[in-house]
């Protein structure tokens, strides 16, 4: 089993929501968790098949699964038959909570059976591919989850624009933690476009607020300045919650996080549930923080670099 293909996890640091609006966003790839394929050469005849080890579960091309669909896209867009292969997938990517599972699945399957197929795609065709499949699964992405994934680097992310990598002056770290709650984004994303459809020009200038909390981010990210971060995560998680894409959950999350110590917090990704990021400076207390934060009810508490 040679031939592998993966893709890392992801959070979104700033922006969410108000990218759908044409505002810019930063994500980060969490290289701690990926999905990772390994391609199993079977008999003639046999076909091409995903074998999801987490899930226990065997899925053929022609089955309707959400992850045969990226295997039929990537064969016609190779103009290729199907080989006679298993897939073997797993994933350390914590499912529908924000982390950009659905994206690194498919990138890392398309990687895979591209690699197979002796062909293997660029990034930049991949990002299409995975996008399309992201658009049936989440409605109207953005396309920001499925662009920092398949590049695995940071991106300063205009919806419709050539993603930009930008300089990070200096590492950081993250707290992740997740609320437990499974919450489809695109849910999210239809309320948001329900209220956006309500009042327009109110909720463009709380998009437009979003977009600078962004910009003055990334400056201080390519700076080096990183305490200043702390604050401009607590106005862009303000600014969500009159998204109303906050929920208790995560507020509680949030207040914990700050409590002890943590510059600043906000929800990541579609929000209503998945993950919580706070910033962790040198003098946080990690073990301290991990406990609060499980005892506010987080499942999960990860920490991360960003360099
Ligand atoms: O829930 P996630 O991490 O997949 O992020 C969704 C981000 C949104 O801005 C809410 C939607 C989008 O497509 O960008």
């Amino acid at each position: 089993m040679a031939v592998i293909g993966a893709a890392p996890g992801k959070v979104i640091l700033f922006g969410e929501h108000a990218v759908v609006y044409g505002e810019p966003a930063i994500a980060v790839p969490i290289h701690s968790r990926r999905a990772t394929v390994r391609v199993r050469y079977e008999p003639p005849g046999t076909g091409l098949r995903v074998a999801a080890e987490d899930l226990d579960q065997t899925i053929q091309l022609t089955d309707e699964h959400p992850l045969s669909l990226i295997l039929r896209r990537t064969l016609e867009t190779l103009d290729a038959a199907p080989p006679d292969i298993t897939l073997v997938l797993t994933s350390t990517i914590p499912i529908a909570s924000g982390l950009g599972s659905g994206a690194a699945v498919s990138a890392a399957l398309a990687r895979a059976l591209s690699a197979a197929l002796g062909a293997p795609l660029p990034n930049a065709q991949l990002n299409d591919l995975v996008y399309e499949v992201e658009k049936v699964h989440h409605g109207t992405p953005s396309g920001i989850d499925n662009t920092v994934v398949v590049y695995g680097e940071p991106v300063y992310f205009v919806r419709g624009s050539t993603p930009q990598r930008f300089q990070i002056g200096a590492p950081f770290a993250l707290a992740v933690a997740d609320t437990g709650i499974a919450s489809p984004t695109h849910r999210a994303v239809a309320d948001v476009r329900r209220l956006h459809e309500e009042g327009p020009a109110y909720w463009a200038q709380i998009f437009a607020q979003t977009g600078a909390i962004v910009e003055a981010a990334r400056a201080h990210i390519a700076a080096g300045e990183i305490a200043a971060l702390g604050p401009l995560m607590n106005r862009n998680h303000a600014l969500l919650q009159m998204m109303t894409v906050s929920c208790p959950e995560l507020d509680a999350l949030v207040e914990a996080a700050r409590e002890a110590g943590a510059p600043g917090a906000k929800l990541s990704g579609g929000g209503r549930g998945g993950n919580m990021i706070a910033l962790v400076t040198e003098d946080v207390d990690r073990e301290h923080l991990r406990n609060v934060l499980h005892k506010k009810g987080a499942a999960h508490v990860m920490f991360t670099e960003v360099s």
